[in-house]
């Protein structure tokens, strides 16, 4: 599993500008994200493959692209236990109160959130 850390360095230093929208280059692909007050967001990557089917309970496998994804939106949050007074096996296993955010089994993403002038090295 690649941890967030050899994420970082392509986030800060594989940089290309175009008005608000900025793009970076990683080994999960080319990363299309917005940049807005000096911070760079990039949402939704995908850092391991889809942990269903026959990766179910499986290590995570990381995911290789080469491909440009738009980086612009969040991705499912992972299935969680929500322990509200009432609830049922459904509600509990799907955390389903009143406005339940998106979640799904599939939710091997990263946010990361870049200063847009920060050095490394
Ligand atoms: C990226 O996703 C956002 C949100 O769904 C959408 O508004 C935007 O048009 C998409 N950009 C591209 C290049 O597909
Ligand atoms: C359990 O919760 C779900 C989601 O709110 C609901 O659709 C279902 O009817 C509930 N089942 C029972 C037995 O209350």
């Amino acid at each position: 599993m690649r941890s967030l850390a050899c994420l970082l360095p392509a986030v800060l230093c594989g940089v290309v500008y175009a008005q608000s929208s900025v793009t970076v280059s990683t080994t999960s692909g080319t990363l299309r994200g917005i940049e807005q007050d000096g911070v760079m967001s990039f949402k939704g990557i995908r850092f391991a493959e889809p942990p269903t089917g026959s990766l179910r309970w499986e290590p995570p496998v990381p995911f290789l692209s080469t491909a440009t994804h738009n980086a612009t939106i969040l991705s499912p949050a992972c299935v969680q236990q929500f322990a509200f007074a009432g609830a049922n096996l459904s509600e509990f296993l799907f955390n389903n109160p009143q406005d339940p955010p998106v979640e799904n089994e599939d939710c091997l993403f990263l946010f990361v959130p870049a200063i847009v002038h920060a050095r490394v090295c």
